[in-house]
């Protein structure tokens, strides 16, 4: 069975309620998913996994917050199949700025498919978004591995 892990960092539930839609939609494609917390208890091996989907919230002008950038850190290596999603808020400094921690990420591990942005809250008209995000993730995924 093909498993991907989803590795988020959430201060006010934002980032965790588009994790929990990204896990809800894999599963539905009978994909195995383990759902990690960035800060919390034991840092999983994303090499123990077909792809590795990492969210985070935006910080401090466009900055990707602490916690995420130890995790990178304590990871230590740059795994294949890294798709990246965030949330942020406009109100912060408009486009320029806009789930900057997102566009890092996704730079950084140099994905190959473009980051997911949500305003906020998923919950409401976005929600159709974050679905067919993780559906593009997942065709993505099979057509490399086919
Ligand atoms: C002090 C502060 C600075 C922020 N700076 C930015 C920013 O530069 N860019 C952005 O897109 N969002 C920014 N945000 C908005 C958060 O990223 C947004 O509310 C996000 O959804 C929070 O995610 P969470 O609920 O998972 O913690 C900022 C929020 C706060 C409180």
């Amino acid at each position: 069975m093909v498993s991907f892990l989803i590795a988020y960092a959430s201060w006010s539930g934002n980032t965790q309620e588009v994790a929990e839609l990204i896990e809800e939609t894999l599963k539905y494609h009978q994909i195995e998913v383990t759902t990690y917390r960035i800060g919390m208890g034991i840092i999983p091996n994303p090499a123990d996994f077909d792809a590795m989907l990492i969210g985070s919230f935006t910080w401090d002008q466009g900055s990707t917050p602490d916690e995420v950038k130890d995790f990178v850190a304590d990871v230590g290596y740059k795994p294949e199949n890294v798709y990246v999603f965030g949330t942020g808020d406009t109100q912060f400094g408009g486009d320029a700025l806009f789930c900057g921690a997102a566009v890092k990420l996704a730079r950084f591990y140099e994905s190959a498919y473009p980051p997911l942005k949500i305003e906020q809250s998923p919950r409401g008209t976005q929600e159709a978004s974050v679905k067919e995000w993780t559906e593009g993730v997942i065709q993505h995924w099979l057509h490399l591995h086919e």
